[in-house]
C-alpha cells in the first residue's frame, strides 16, 4: 500500500512487512526516512532531522552547501553541495555540471508501467507511485518510480529522466536507486567470482571509506554480481538485518556503500558511469533499468526467499514459467566440436531409452566451426556434419521421442567468417587499430538496428528450418574496443547500453515469436547470470564448471538471489572436465537436482552401473520439481563455512511436504551422526521421515539425526512428508 500524507508530506509505501518512507524537507528536497520493519505510524518527519544543525536552507543558520552535504537524500544529485556519491551527472552545451533537483509532484496509481525496452518486473495487484523531481535551471527533470506488489516484501525502483531544456545535455551518470541509513557495525555481502567459479558468498565488515562492486565489461559478469547487501553484524541465514539492492539489468553496473562523515551510509545502484555518456536531445528521455531493494529482519534466508518469490511470479515469462522442464542432455563435455549426425543420433538413442526428454546440439554445427576460431555470424548448416540439415536431424530425434534444441551465440562474429569478409564494419572497434581477440572472436555492434535485424532474421531462418523447442543464448567474450563505425562521436558514449538494449530486443523477438521455445541464457557458464536475462529465459546456465563438489559454493551463491528453477545444472563426467575430481554419479545427480536437470556426458560411454542410475535420478527430478520450482528455500548449512557438508531443504508452501539436500564433502572419522536442524515447518503438523513420526517442532527445534554416510562426496535426499 502507498500512501502520501498531505500534512506531514511524508510518502510511506508498505509491503507485507516492511515500510518506505520518504519526505519533502522544505518544501523542495526529497529525502529518505525510513527503510524497515513495517511501521504503523505516518508521523515519522523527524527521521528526517531537519531541525537539527546543519538546518534547511531557508531557516538561514546554515547554508544549503552544508544541509545538502548531509541531508538523506533520496536521489542525490551533485555538484551543488552534496560530495557524497551521487545518482545523476549531467554536463550541458557550456560543458558545466551541477544540479539542484527539488519536488515538483506525484501520483499514485494501480498497476505498473513497462519500462520501455528494458526488462522489469510485472503483474497484477501493484501500486505505484511516481515522484517527479525537478531543476527547472537545467531543464532536467527526473520522475523516479516505486512499485509494490501485494503479494511481495520487495519494492521496485526506477528513474526515468527528462530533458526540458532547450538544448541537448550529455547524461554522464545516471543510477537507479539510493539508500540512506544510519551507519551501524555492518557488514558487506557481495558475490564475486571467475569464470568456473561464479557468485562466490563474500562478507566483510564495513567500517570506513567505500566498498565497490562493478562490472565494466560489458556484462554482468562472472567477476562481480550486480547485487549488494548491508548485514547487521549478527546475520545468519535466520536472524538479523538485510539491506539489499539486486539490479534488473545485464550490462556495466555499480553498486557502492559508502560510510559518511557524519556517521551515515549511502548506497548506490545502477548503471556504470564509466565508459557512459548518453546525449539527451532537447524534449528527449532516458530511461534507467530496475533495481529491486529488499529487506529483511529474519536474516538472509528470508531475503532469499522474497527474491525467490518476486522472480517467480514477478520476472520470469513465457509458457515454461510455471512448467517442467525437461530433462536434457547437451553435448559439450560429451563432444565438444567433434560430432555428427551419426555421433549425435547415438547419444539420442541411449538417452531416449534412459528417460531423457531433450537432445541439446552445442557449438560447432553451422559454417565450417571445427573449433572455437571461426564462423560465428555463419548461421547456416555444416552439412558435412550433418547431412540433409537441421531438418533431418531434428525429425530423427523427435521420432525417438525427444525434443530437439540448439546452441546459438548471436553477438558475435569470428573474423573468420562470410560475415566478416562482407561487413568487416560490423564488429566494435576504434577506427585504425585491429580490435582484441578474445576466444577467437569479435562482438558485434549490435547497437546499429541493421546488425541486429541481420543475425535475427538469420537465426529466426535457422530456427524455422526445423522442429527446434530449445534455444542456449551464448555469450562467449566481455566487450572491449566500444566503437561503432556507424555512430557519430557524441554518441559513441551510448554503445554499451545500447548493446544491451538491442540484446534485449533481440530476446523479446525471439520469444514473441517463437512462444513456446525454451530460452537458455548462458555466458561462458554464468557471466551473464542476471534478473534481466530472467525476463527473457526462464532459466540460465550456472556455471561452466560442473564437478559436484565445487557447483556447491557456485550453486549457494546463486540459490542467495535466485529461485532454483532459474539455475541451470547438469551431470557431467568424471574426472570433471574442469577440475578433475572424480565423484560419484549419485552425488553429481543430487547436485544437479538444485536446479534444471540434465546431463552433460556422453551417455554412450559411461559405464553400465552409471547408466543404470539414469531412471532413477530422472524419477527424482519428476518428483521433486514442483517442490524445487515452487517451495521455499532453507539454507541449512553451508559447505563454504564449514568446509565439511552442504545442506539445504525446500519446503512447499502449504508446509506438506519437504526435502532436503544433504552433501557429505567430506568424511569425519569419530563421528557416529549428524543433527540437522529443519527450518520452515508448521510446529504442530506430524511429518514422516524414514518410517518415524515427529512433528514440525521437533525437526526443527530438537533437529533430526542421520547416520554418517561412508567416505568423501556422498549424498542423499531426505524426503519429508506430513501425515494427518
Ligand atoms: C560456453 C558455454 O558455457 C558452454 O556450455 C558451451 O556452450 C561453450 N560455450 C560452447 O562454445
Amino acid at each position: 500500500m502507498i500512501t502520501y500524507n498531505q500534512e506531514t508530506q511524508i510518502f510511506k509505501l508498505d509491503t507485507k512487512t516492511t515500510s518506505y518512507v520518504m519526505g519533502i524537507a522544505d518544501g523542495k528536497y526529497l529525502g529518505h526516512a525510513y527503510y524497515g520493519k513495517k511501521l504503523d505510524s505516518t508521523d515519522l518527519f523527524y527521521l528526517l532531522r531537519t531541525e537539527e544543525h546543519p538546518f534547511v536552507p531557508s531557516r538561514l543558520e546554515r547554508e544549503k552547501l552544508s544541509f545538502l552535504d548531509s541531508f538523506p537524500m533520496e536521489y542525490p544529485f551533485g555538484g551543488t553541495g552534496d560530495f557524497r556519491e551521487s545518482c545523476i551527472e549531467i554536463r550541458n552545451m557550456q560543458g558545466q555540471h551541477g544540479l539542484e533537483l527539488v519536488y515538483a509532484g506525484h501520483r499514485i496509481y494501480e498497476g505498473k508501467g513497462k519500462l520501455e525496452g528494458l526488462p522489469a518486473t510485472w503483474g497484477d495487484h501493484c501500486e505505484t507511485l511516481e515522484i517527479t523531481l525537478e531543476d527547472a535551471c537545467a531543464g532536467i527533470r527526473a520522475v523516479l518510480s516505486y512499485s509494490v506488489f501485494a503479494d511481495c516484501d520487495a519494492l521496485m525502483r526506477s528513474v526515468k529522466i527528462e530533458n526540458t531544456g532547450s538544448e541537448p545535455v550529455y547524461l554522464e551518470r545516471v543510477l537507479s536507486a539510493c539508500l540512506e541509513m544510519d551507519q551501524e557495525p555492518f557488514e558487506i555481502l557481495s558475490l564475486p567470482g571467475s569464470w568456473a567459479r561464479e557468485r562466490q558468498i563474500h562478507r566483510q565488515p564495513l567500517v570506513t571509506g567505500s566498498f565497490v562492486t562493478e562490472s565494466v565489461r560489458g556484462e554482468s559478469s562472472h567477476q562481480d554480481h550486480p547485487f549488494l547487501a548491508v548485514l547487521s553484524e549478527d546475520c545468519t541465514q535466520t536472524r538479523g538485518e538485510v539491506y539489499a539492492m539486486h539490479f534488473v539489468y545485464s550490462g556495466n553496473f555499480l553498486a557502492k556503500a559508502q560510510c559518511t562523515q557524519y556517521g551515515t551510509l549511502r548506497m548506490v545502484l545502477g548503471i556504470h558511469p564509466d565508459r557512459f555518456c548518453w546525449k539527451l536531445d532537447a524534449g528527449g528521455s532516458f530511461q534507467a533499468p530496475e533495481a529491486v531493494l529488499v529487506y529483511s529482519d529474519e536474516g538472509l534466508g528470508k531475503m532469499s526467499r522474497t527474491f525467490h518469490d518476486l522472480y517467480r511470479s514477478h520476472l520470469i515469462r513465457g509458457s515454461y514459467k510455471d512448467k517442467e522442464r525437461p530433462v536434457l542432455i547437451n553435448n559439450w563435455e560429451a563432444t565438444y566440436f567433434d560430432f555428427n549426425t551419426d555421433k549425435l543420433i547415438a547419444i539420442a538413442r541411449e538417452a531416449a531409452k534412459l528417460g531423457i526428454e531433450m537432445l541439446v546440439m552445442d557449438d560447432g554445427w553451422f559454417g565450417c566451426r571445427e573449433n572455437d576460431d571461426s564462423s560465428l555470424g555463419d548461421w547456416t548448416v555444416n552439412e558435412q556434419k550433418l547431412p540433409g540439415g537441421l531438418k533431418v536431424l531434428a525429425d530423427e530425434v523427435n521420432r525417438l521421442g525427444m525434443k530437439f534444441g540448439i546452441w546459438l551465440e548471436p553477438e558475435m562474429i569470428s573474423p573468420d567468417s562470410r560475415l566478416y569478409q562482407e561487413h568487416p564494419d560490423w564488429a566494435l572497434q576504434f577506427q585504425g587499430r585491429a580490435p582484441s581477440l578474445a576466444r577467437q572472436q569479435l562482438v558485434l555492434d549490435l547497437s546499429r538496428p541493421e546488425v541486429a535485424d541481420a543475425i535475427y532474421d538469420s537465426i529466426s531462418r535457422v530456427l524455422q528450418s526445423a522442429h527446434i523447442e530449445y534455444v542456449k543464448w551464448d555469450m562467449n567474450r566481455a566487450l572491449a574496443d566500444i566503437g561503432s563505425m556507424a555512430f557519430p562521436p557524441d554518441r559513441q558514449g551510448e554503445l554499451t547500453h545500447r548493446y544491451m538494449l538491442a540484446v534485449y530486443r533481440m530476446q523479446e523477438r525471439l520469444i514473441t515469436d517463437f512462444p513456446d521455445l525454451l530460452l537458455e541464457n548462458c555466458s561462458s557458464g554464468g557471466g551473464r547470470f542476471d534478473p534481466g536475462m530472467l525476463y527473457y529465459s526462464p532459466q540460465i546456465w550456472c556455471s561452466d564448471d560442473t564437478d559436484a563438489i565445487e557447483r556447491l559454493q557456485i550453486q549457494e551463491g546463486t540459490q542467495l538471489l535466485y529461485p532454483l528453477s532459474a539455475i541451470g545444472a547438469h551431470v557431467s563426467d568424471c574426472p570433471n572436465h574442469i577440475v578433475g575430481r572424480v565423484t560419484p554419479f549419485q552425488t553429481r545427480g543430487i547436485t544437479a537436482l538444485a536446479g534444471t536437470f540434465g546431463y552433460e556426458l556422453d551417455i554412450t560411454k559411461i559405464s553400465e552401473e552409471e547408466r543404470k542410475m539414469v531412471p532413477g535420478q530422472i524419477a527424482a527430478y519428476k518428483k521433486y520439481a514442483p517442490l524445487i520450482r515452487e517451495g521455499d528455500y532453507y539454507r541449512i548449512a553451508s559447505y563454504r563455512e564449514n568446509h565439511l557438508y552442504d545442506c539445504y531443504e525446500i519446503v512447499s508452501k502449504d508446509k506438506r511436504q519437504a526435502a532436503v539436500f544433504f552433501v557429505q564433502v567430506l568424511y569425519e572419522p569419530g563421528r557416529r551422526s549428524r543433527n540437522i536442524r529443519l527450518q520452515g515447518l508448521d510446529e504442530q503438523m506430524f511429518y514422516e521421515v524414514d518410517g518415524r513420526r515427529y512433528t514440525g517442532g521437533t525437526l526443527m527445534h530438537a533437529g533430526l539425526l542421520r547416520n554418517r554416510l561412508r567416505g568423501d562426496f556422498q549424498a542423499e535426499v531426505i524426503d519429508i512428508q506430513a501425515v494427518f
